[in-house]
């Protein structure tokens, strides 16, 4: 930019500025001035934020003409930040936040060597959360999902997707949904504007078959399609399903997305988790924004997934917990698609709402770089749940939703493990 020296340089309009970033790891998907490798970090860096969003980020240096605190009477806040690491804040795209009690027991009997589906199938697994839920009081189920929501949160997630799925009848479906909703609310309304989480809700009403329907599966079904679905317009952004073996076929899954569509949701599919269940090729065909999990999914079905445009989302704390082999992100990079990394917090296959272990996990065991699994846990995450115009990086004219970490350099990121390095979220309207 060139300018006359003589001037004093154009100011830009900022409520606050944070100065004294040690390295702003931007992510940004544009080059930007000033801006180095790959994830586009700034050092010694400063960002400014006006009504919610980003107006300028830059070395310190440059930010001192343009916003010192006492020229033109401006009323800006300065933070101080003292030098730290700062990300974006995680995105955190799958999780089943919403549901009563825990399967403890059954996690210790899989290390006996009783499997998932083996499980599922004895009437446990997902359909003992159902029982636990549907037992549970309303103000019981949204203070569970609260402390889970400010755990996620104390280790940097700042938007998190949250499915409901363990109801699996009208009456509790909704009454999840409205948690989730009321979660949202709670957070647009806390206190402390600067920690307010983004909640994204999702209708998983297709989890499992439940036990009333064991011998009427298509009543089940339509149930979804005709009775929930158009009910809960309004209530959920996306509409997902376990497409699997076991849960839902192909075509029941084909029946109950398609009407989702129409009626204007978004899709998700749970796709291809234990077996090659056709989940990320329906994904695909119906233009469903993310397919997650993804362990049996072919060549030719990512090869569909990357020209429908479709995020793979892949879910290390499952192969953790379950023991599986985990998915190669190599595998999913190579085939050109966006892939996101996410916690799947669910008391089944991922008890863990922490997602820098996932970063420890894709890094440790999926032939991840910090380079791809940043991005994965944030822009990628974003575009899972297609905000990526809004949030995942720090980029001019996006959310200021950050994390601030407790590290000298970045990439000590997954690097020491298994101990939470952030120190605080910052969210600015
Ligand atoms: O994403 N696969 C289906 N749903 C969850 C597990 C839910 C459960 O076991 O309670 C998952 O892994
Ligand atoms: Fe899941």
């Amino acid at each position: 930019m060139s300018s006359d020296p003589s001037q004093p340089p154009a100011r830009t309009l900022a409520s606050t500025v944070i100065r004294n970033i040690g390295q702003l790891i931007t992510v940004a998907q544009q080059p930007v001035e000033g801006a180095t490798g790959p994830l586009q970090i700034i050092f010694h860096a400063a960002l400014a934020v006006h009504n919610g969003r980003i107006v300028w980020i830059g070395p310190d240096n440059d930010a001192e003409p343009l916003f010192s605190r006492d020229t033109e009477g401006q009323n800006i806040t300065i933070i101080d930040a003292q030098g730290a690491v700062i990300t974006p804040g995680f995105v955190d795209s799958h999780t089943h936040l919403v549901f009563a009690g825990n399967r403890a027991e059954e996690f210790h009997l899989r290390r006996s060597g009783v499997s998932y589906s083996e499980l599922l199938k004895q009437g446990r697994g997902i359909l003992s959360t159902v029982q636990a839920t549907r037992s549970a009081s309303t103000d019981t189920l949204l203070e569970l999902a609260q402390s889970r929501l400010n755990s996620l949160r104390s280790y940097g997630t700042t938007t998190v997707e949250v499915k409901t799925g363990y109801g699996l009848d009208t009456i509790t479906e909704e009454a999840c949904l409205r948690i989730i909703n009321t979660l949202a609310a709670i957070e647009e309304n806390a206190l402390n504007q600067q920690t307010q989480i983004r909640v994204v809700p999702t209708f998983l009403g297709a989890h499992t078959l439940p036990p009333e329907y064991k011998e009427r599966r298509k009543e089940y079904v339509d149930l979804v399609v005709e009775k929930m679905l158009p009910s809960f317009v309004g209530l959920a952004r996306f509409c997902d399903v376990f497409c699997e073996n076991g849960a839902f076929s192909l075509d029941e899954s084909r029946h109950i997305l398609t009407r989702a569509k129409e009626l204007g949701y978004q899709l998700k599919v749970h796709a291809d988790q234990l077996s090659p269940s056709g989940g990320a090729r329906l994904a695909a065909e119906l233009g469903a924004t993310s397919a997650d999990h993804l362990d049996y999914a072919s060549d030719a079905d990512l090869d569909a997934m990357r020209e429908a445009g479709v995020v793979a989302t892949l879910l290390p704390g499952c192969s953790y917990t379950l023991r599986t082999p985990y998915p190669q992100a190599r595998r999913y990079l190579d085939h050109g698609l966006s892939v996101a990394l996410a916690t799947d917090f669910n008391p089944g296959t991922s008890y863990c709402e922490n997602m820098q272990t996932m970063l420890e996990l894709a890094m440790s065991a999926m032939g991840m770089t910090l380079e791809e699994a940043l991005p994965a846990a944030t822009i990628n995450g974003a575009l899972a749940l297609a905000l990526q115009n809004e949030i995942g990086s720090l980029e001019v004219g996006k959310r200021c939703e950050l994390a601030l970490w407790s590290i000298q350099d970045y990439q000590e990121i997954g690097y020491r493990f298994g101990i939470n390095q952030v120190q605080s979220v910052f969210i600015q309207k």
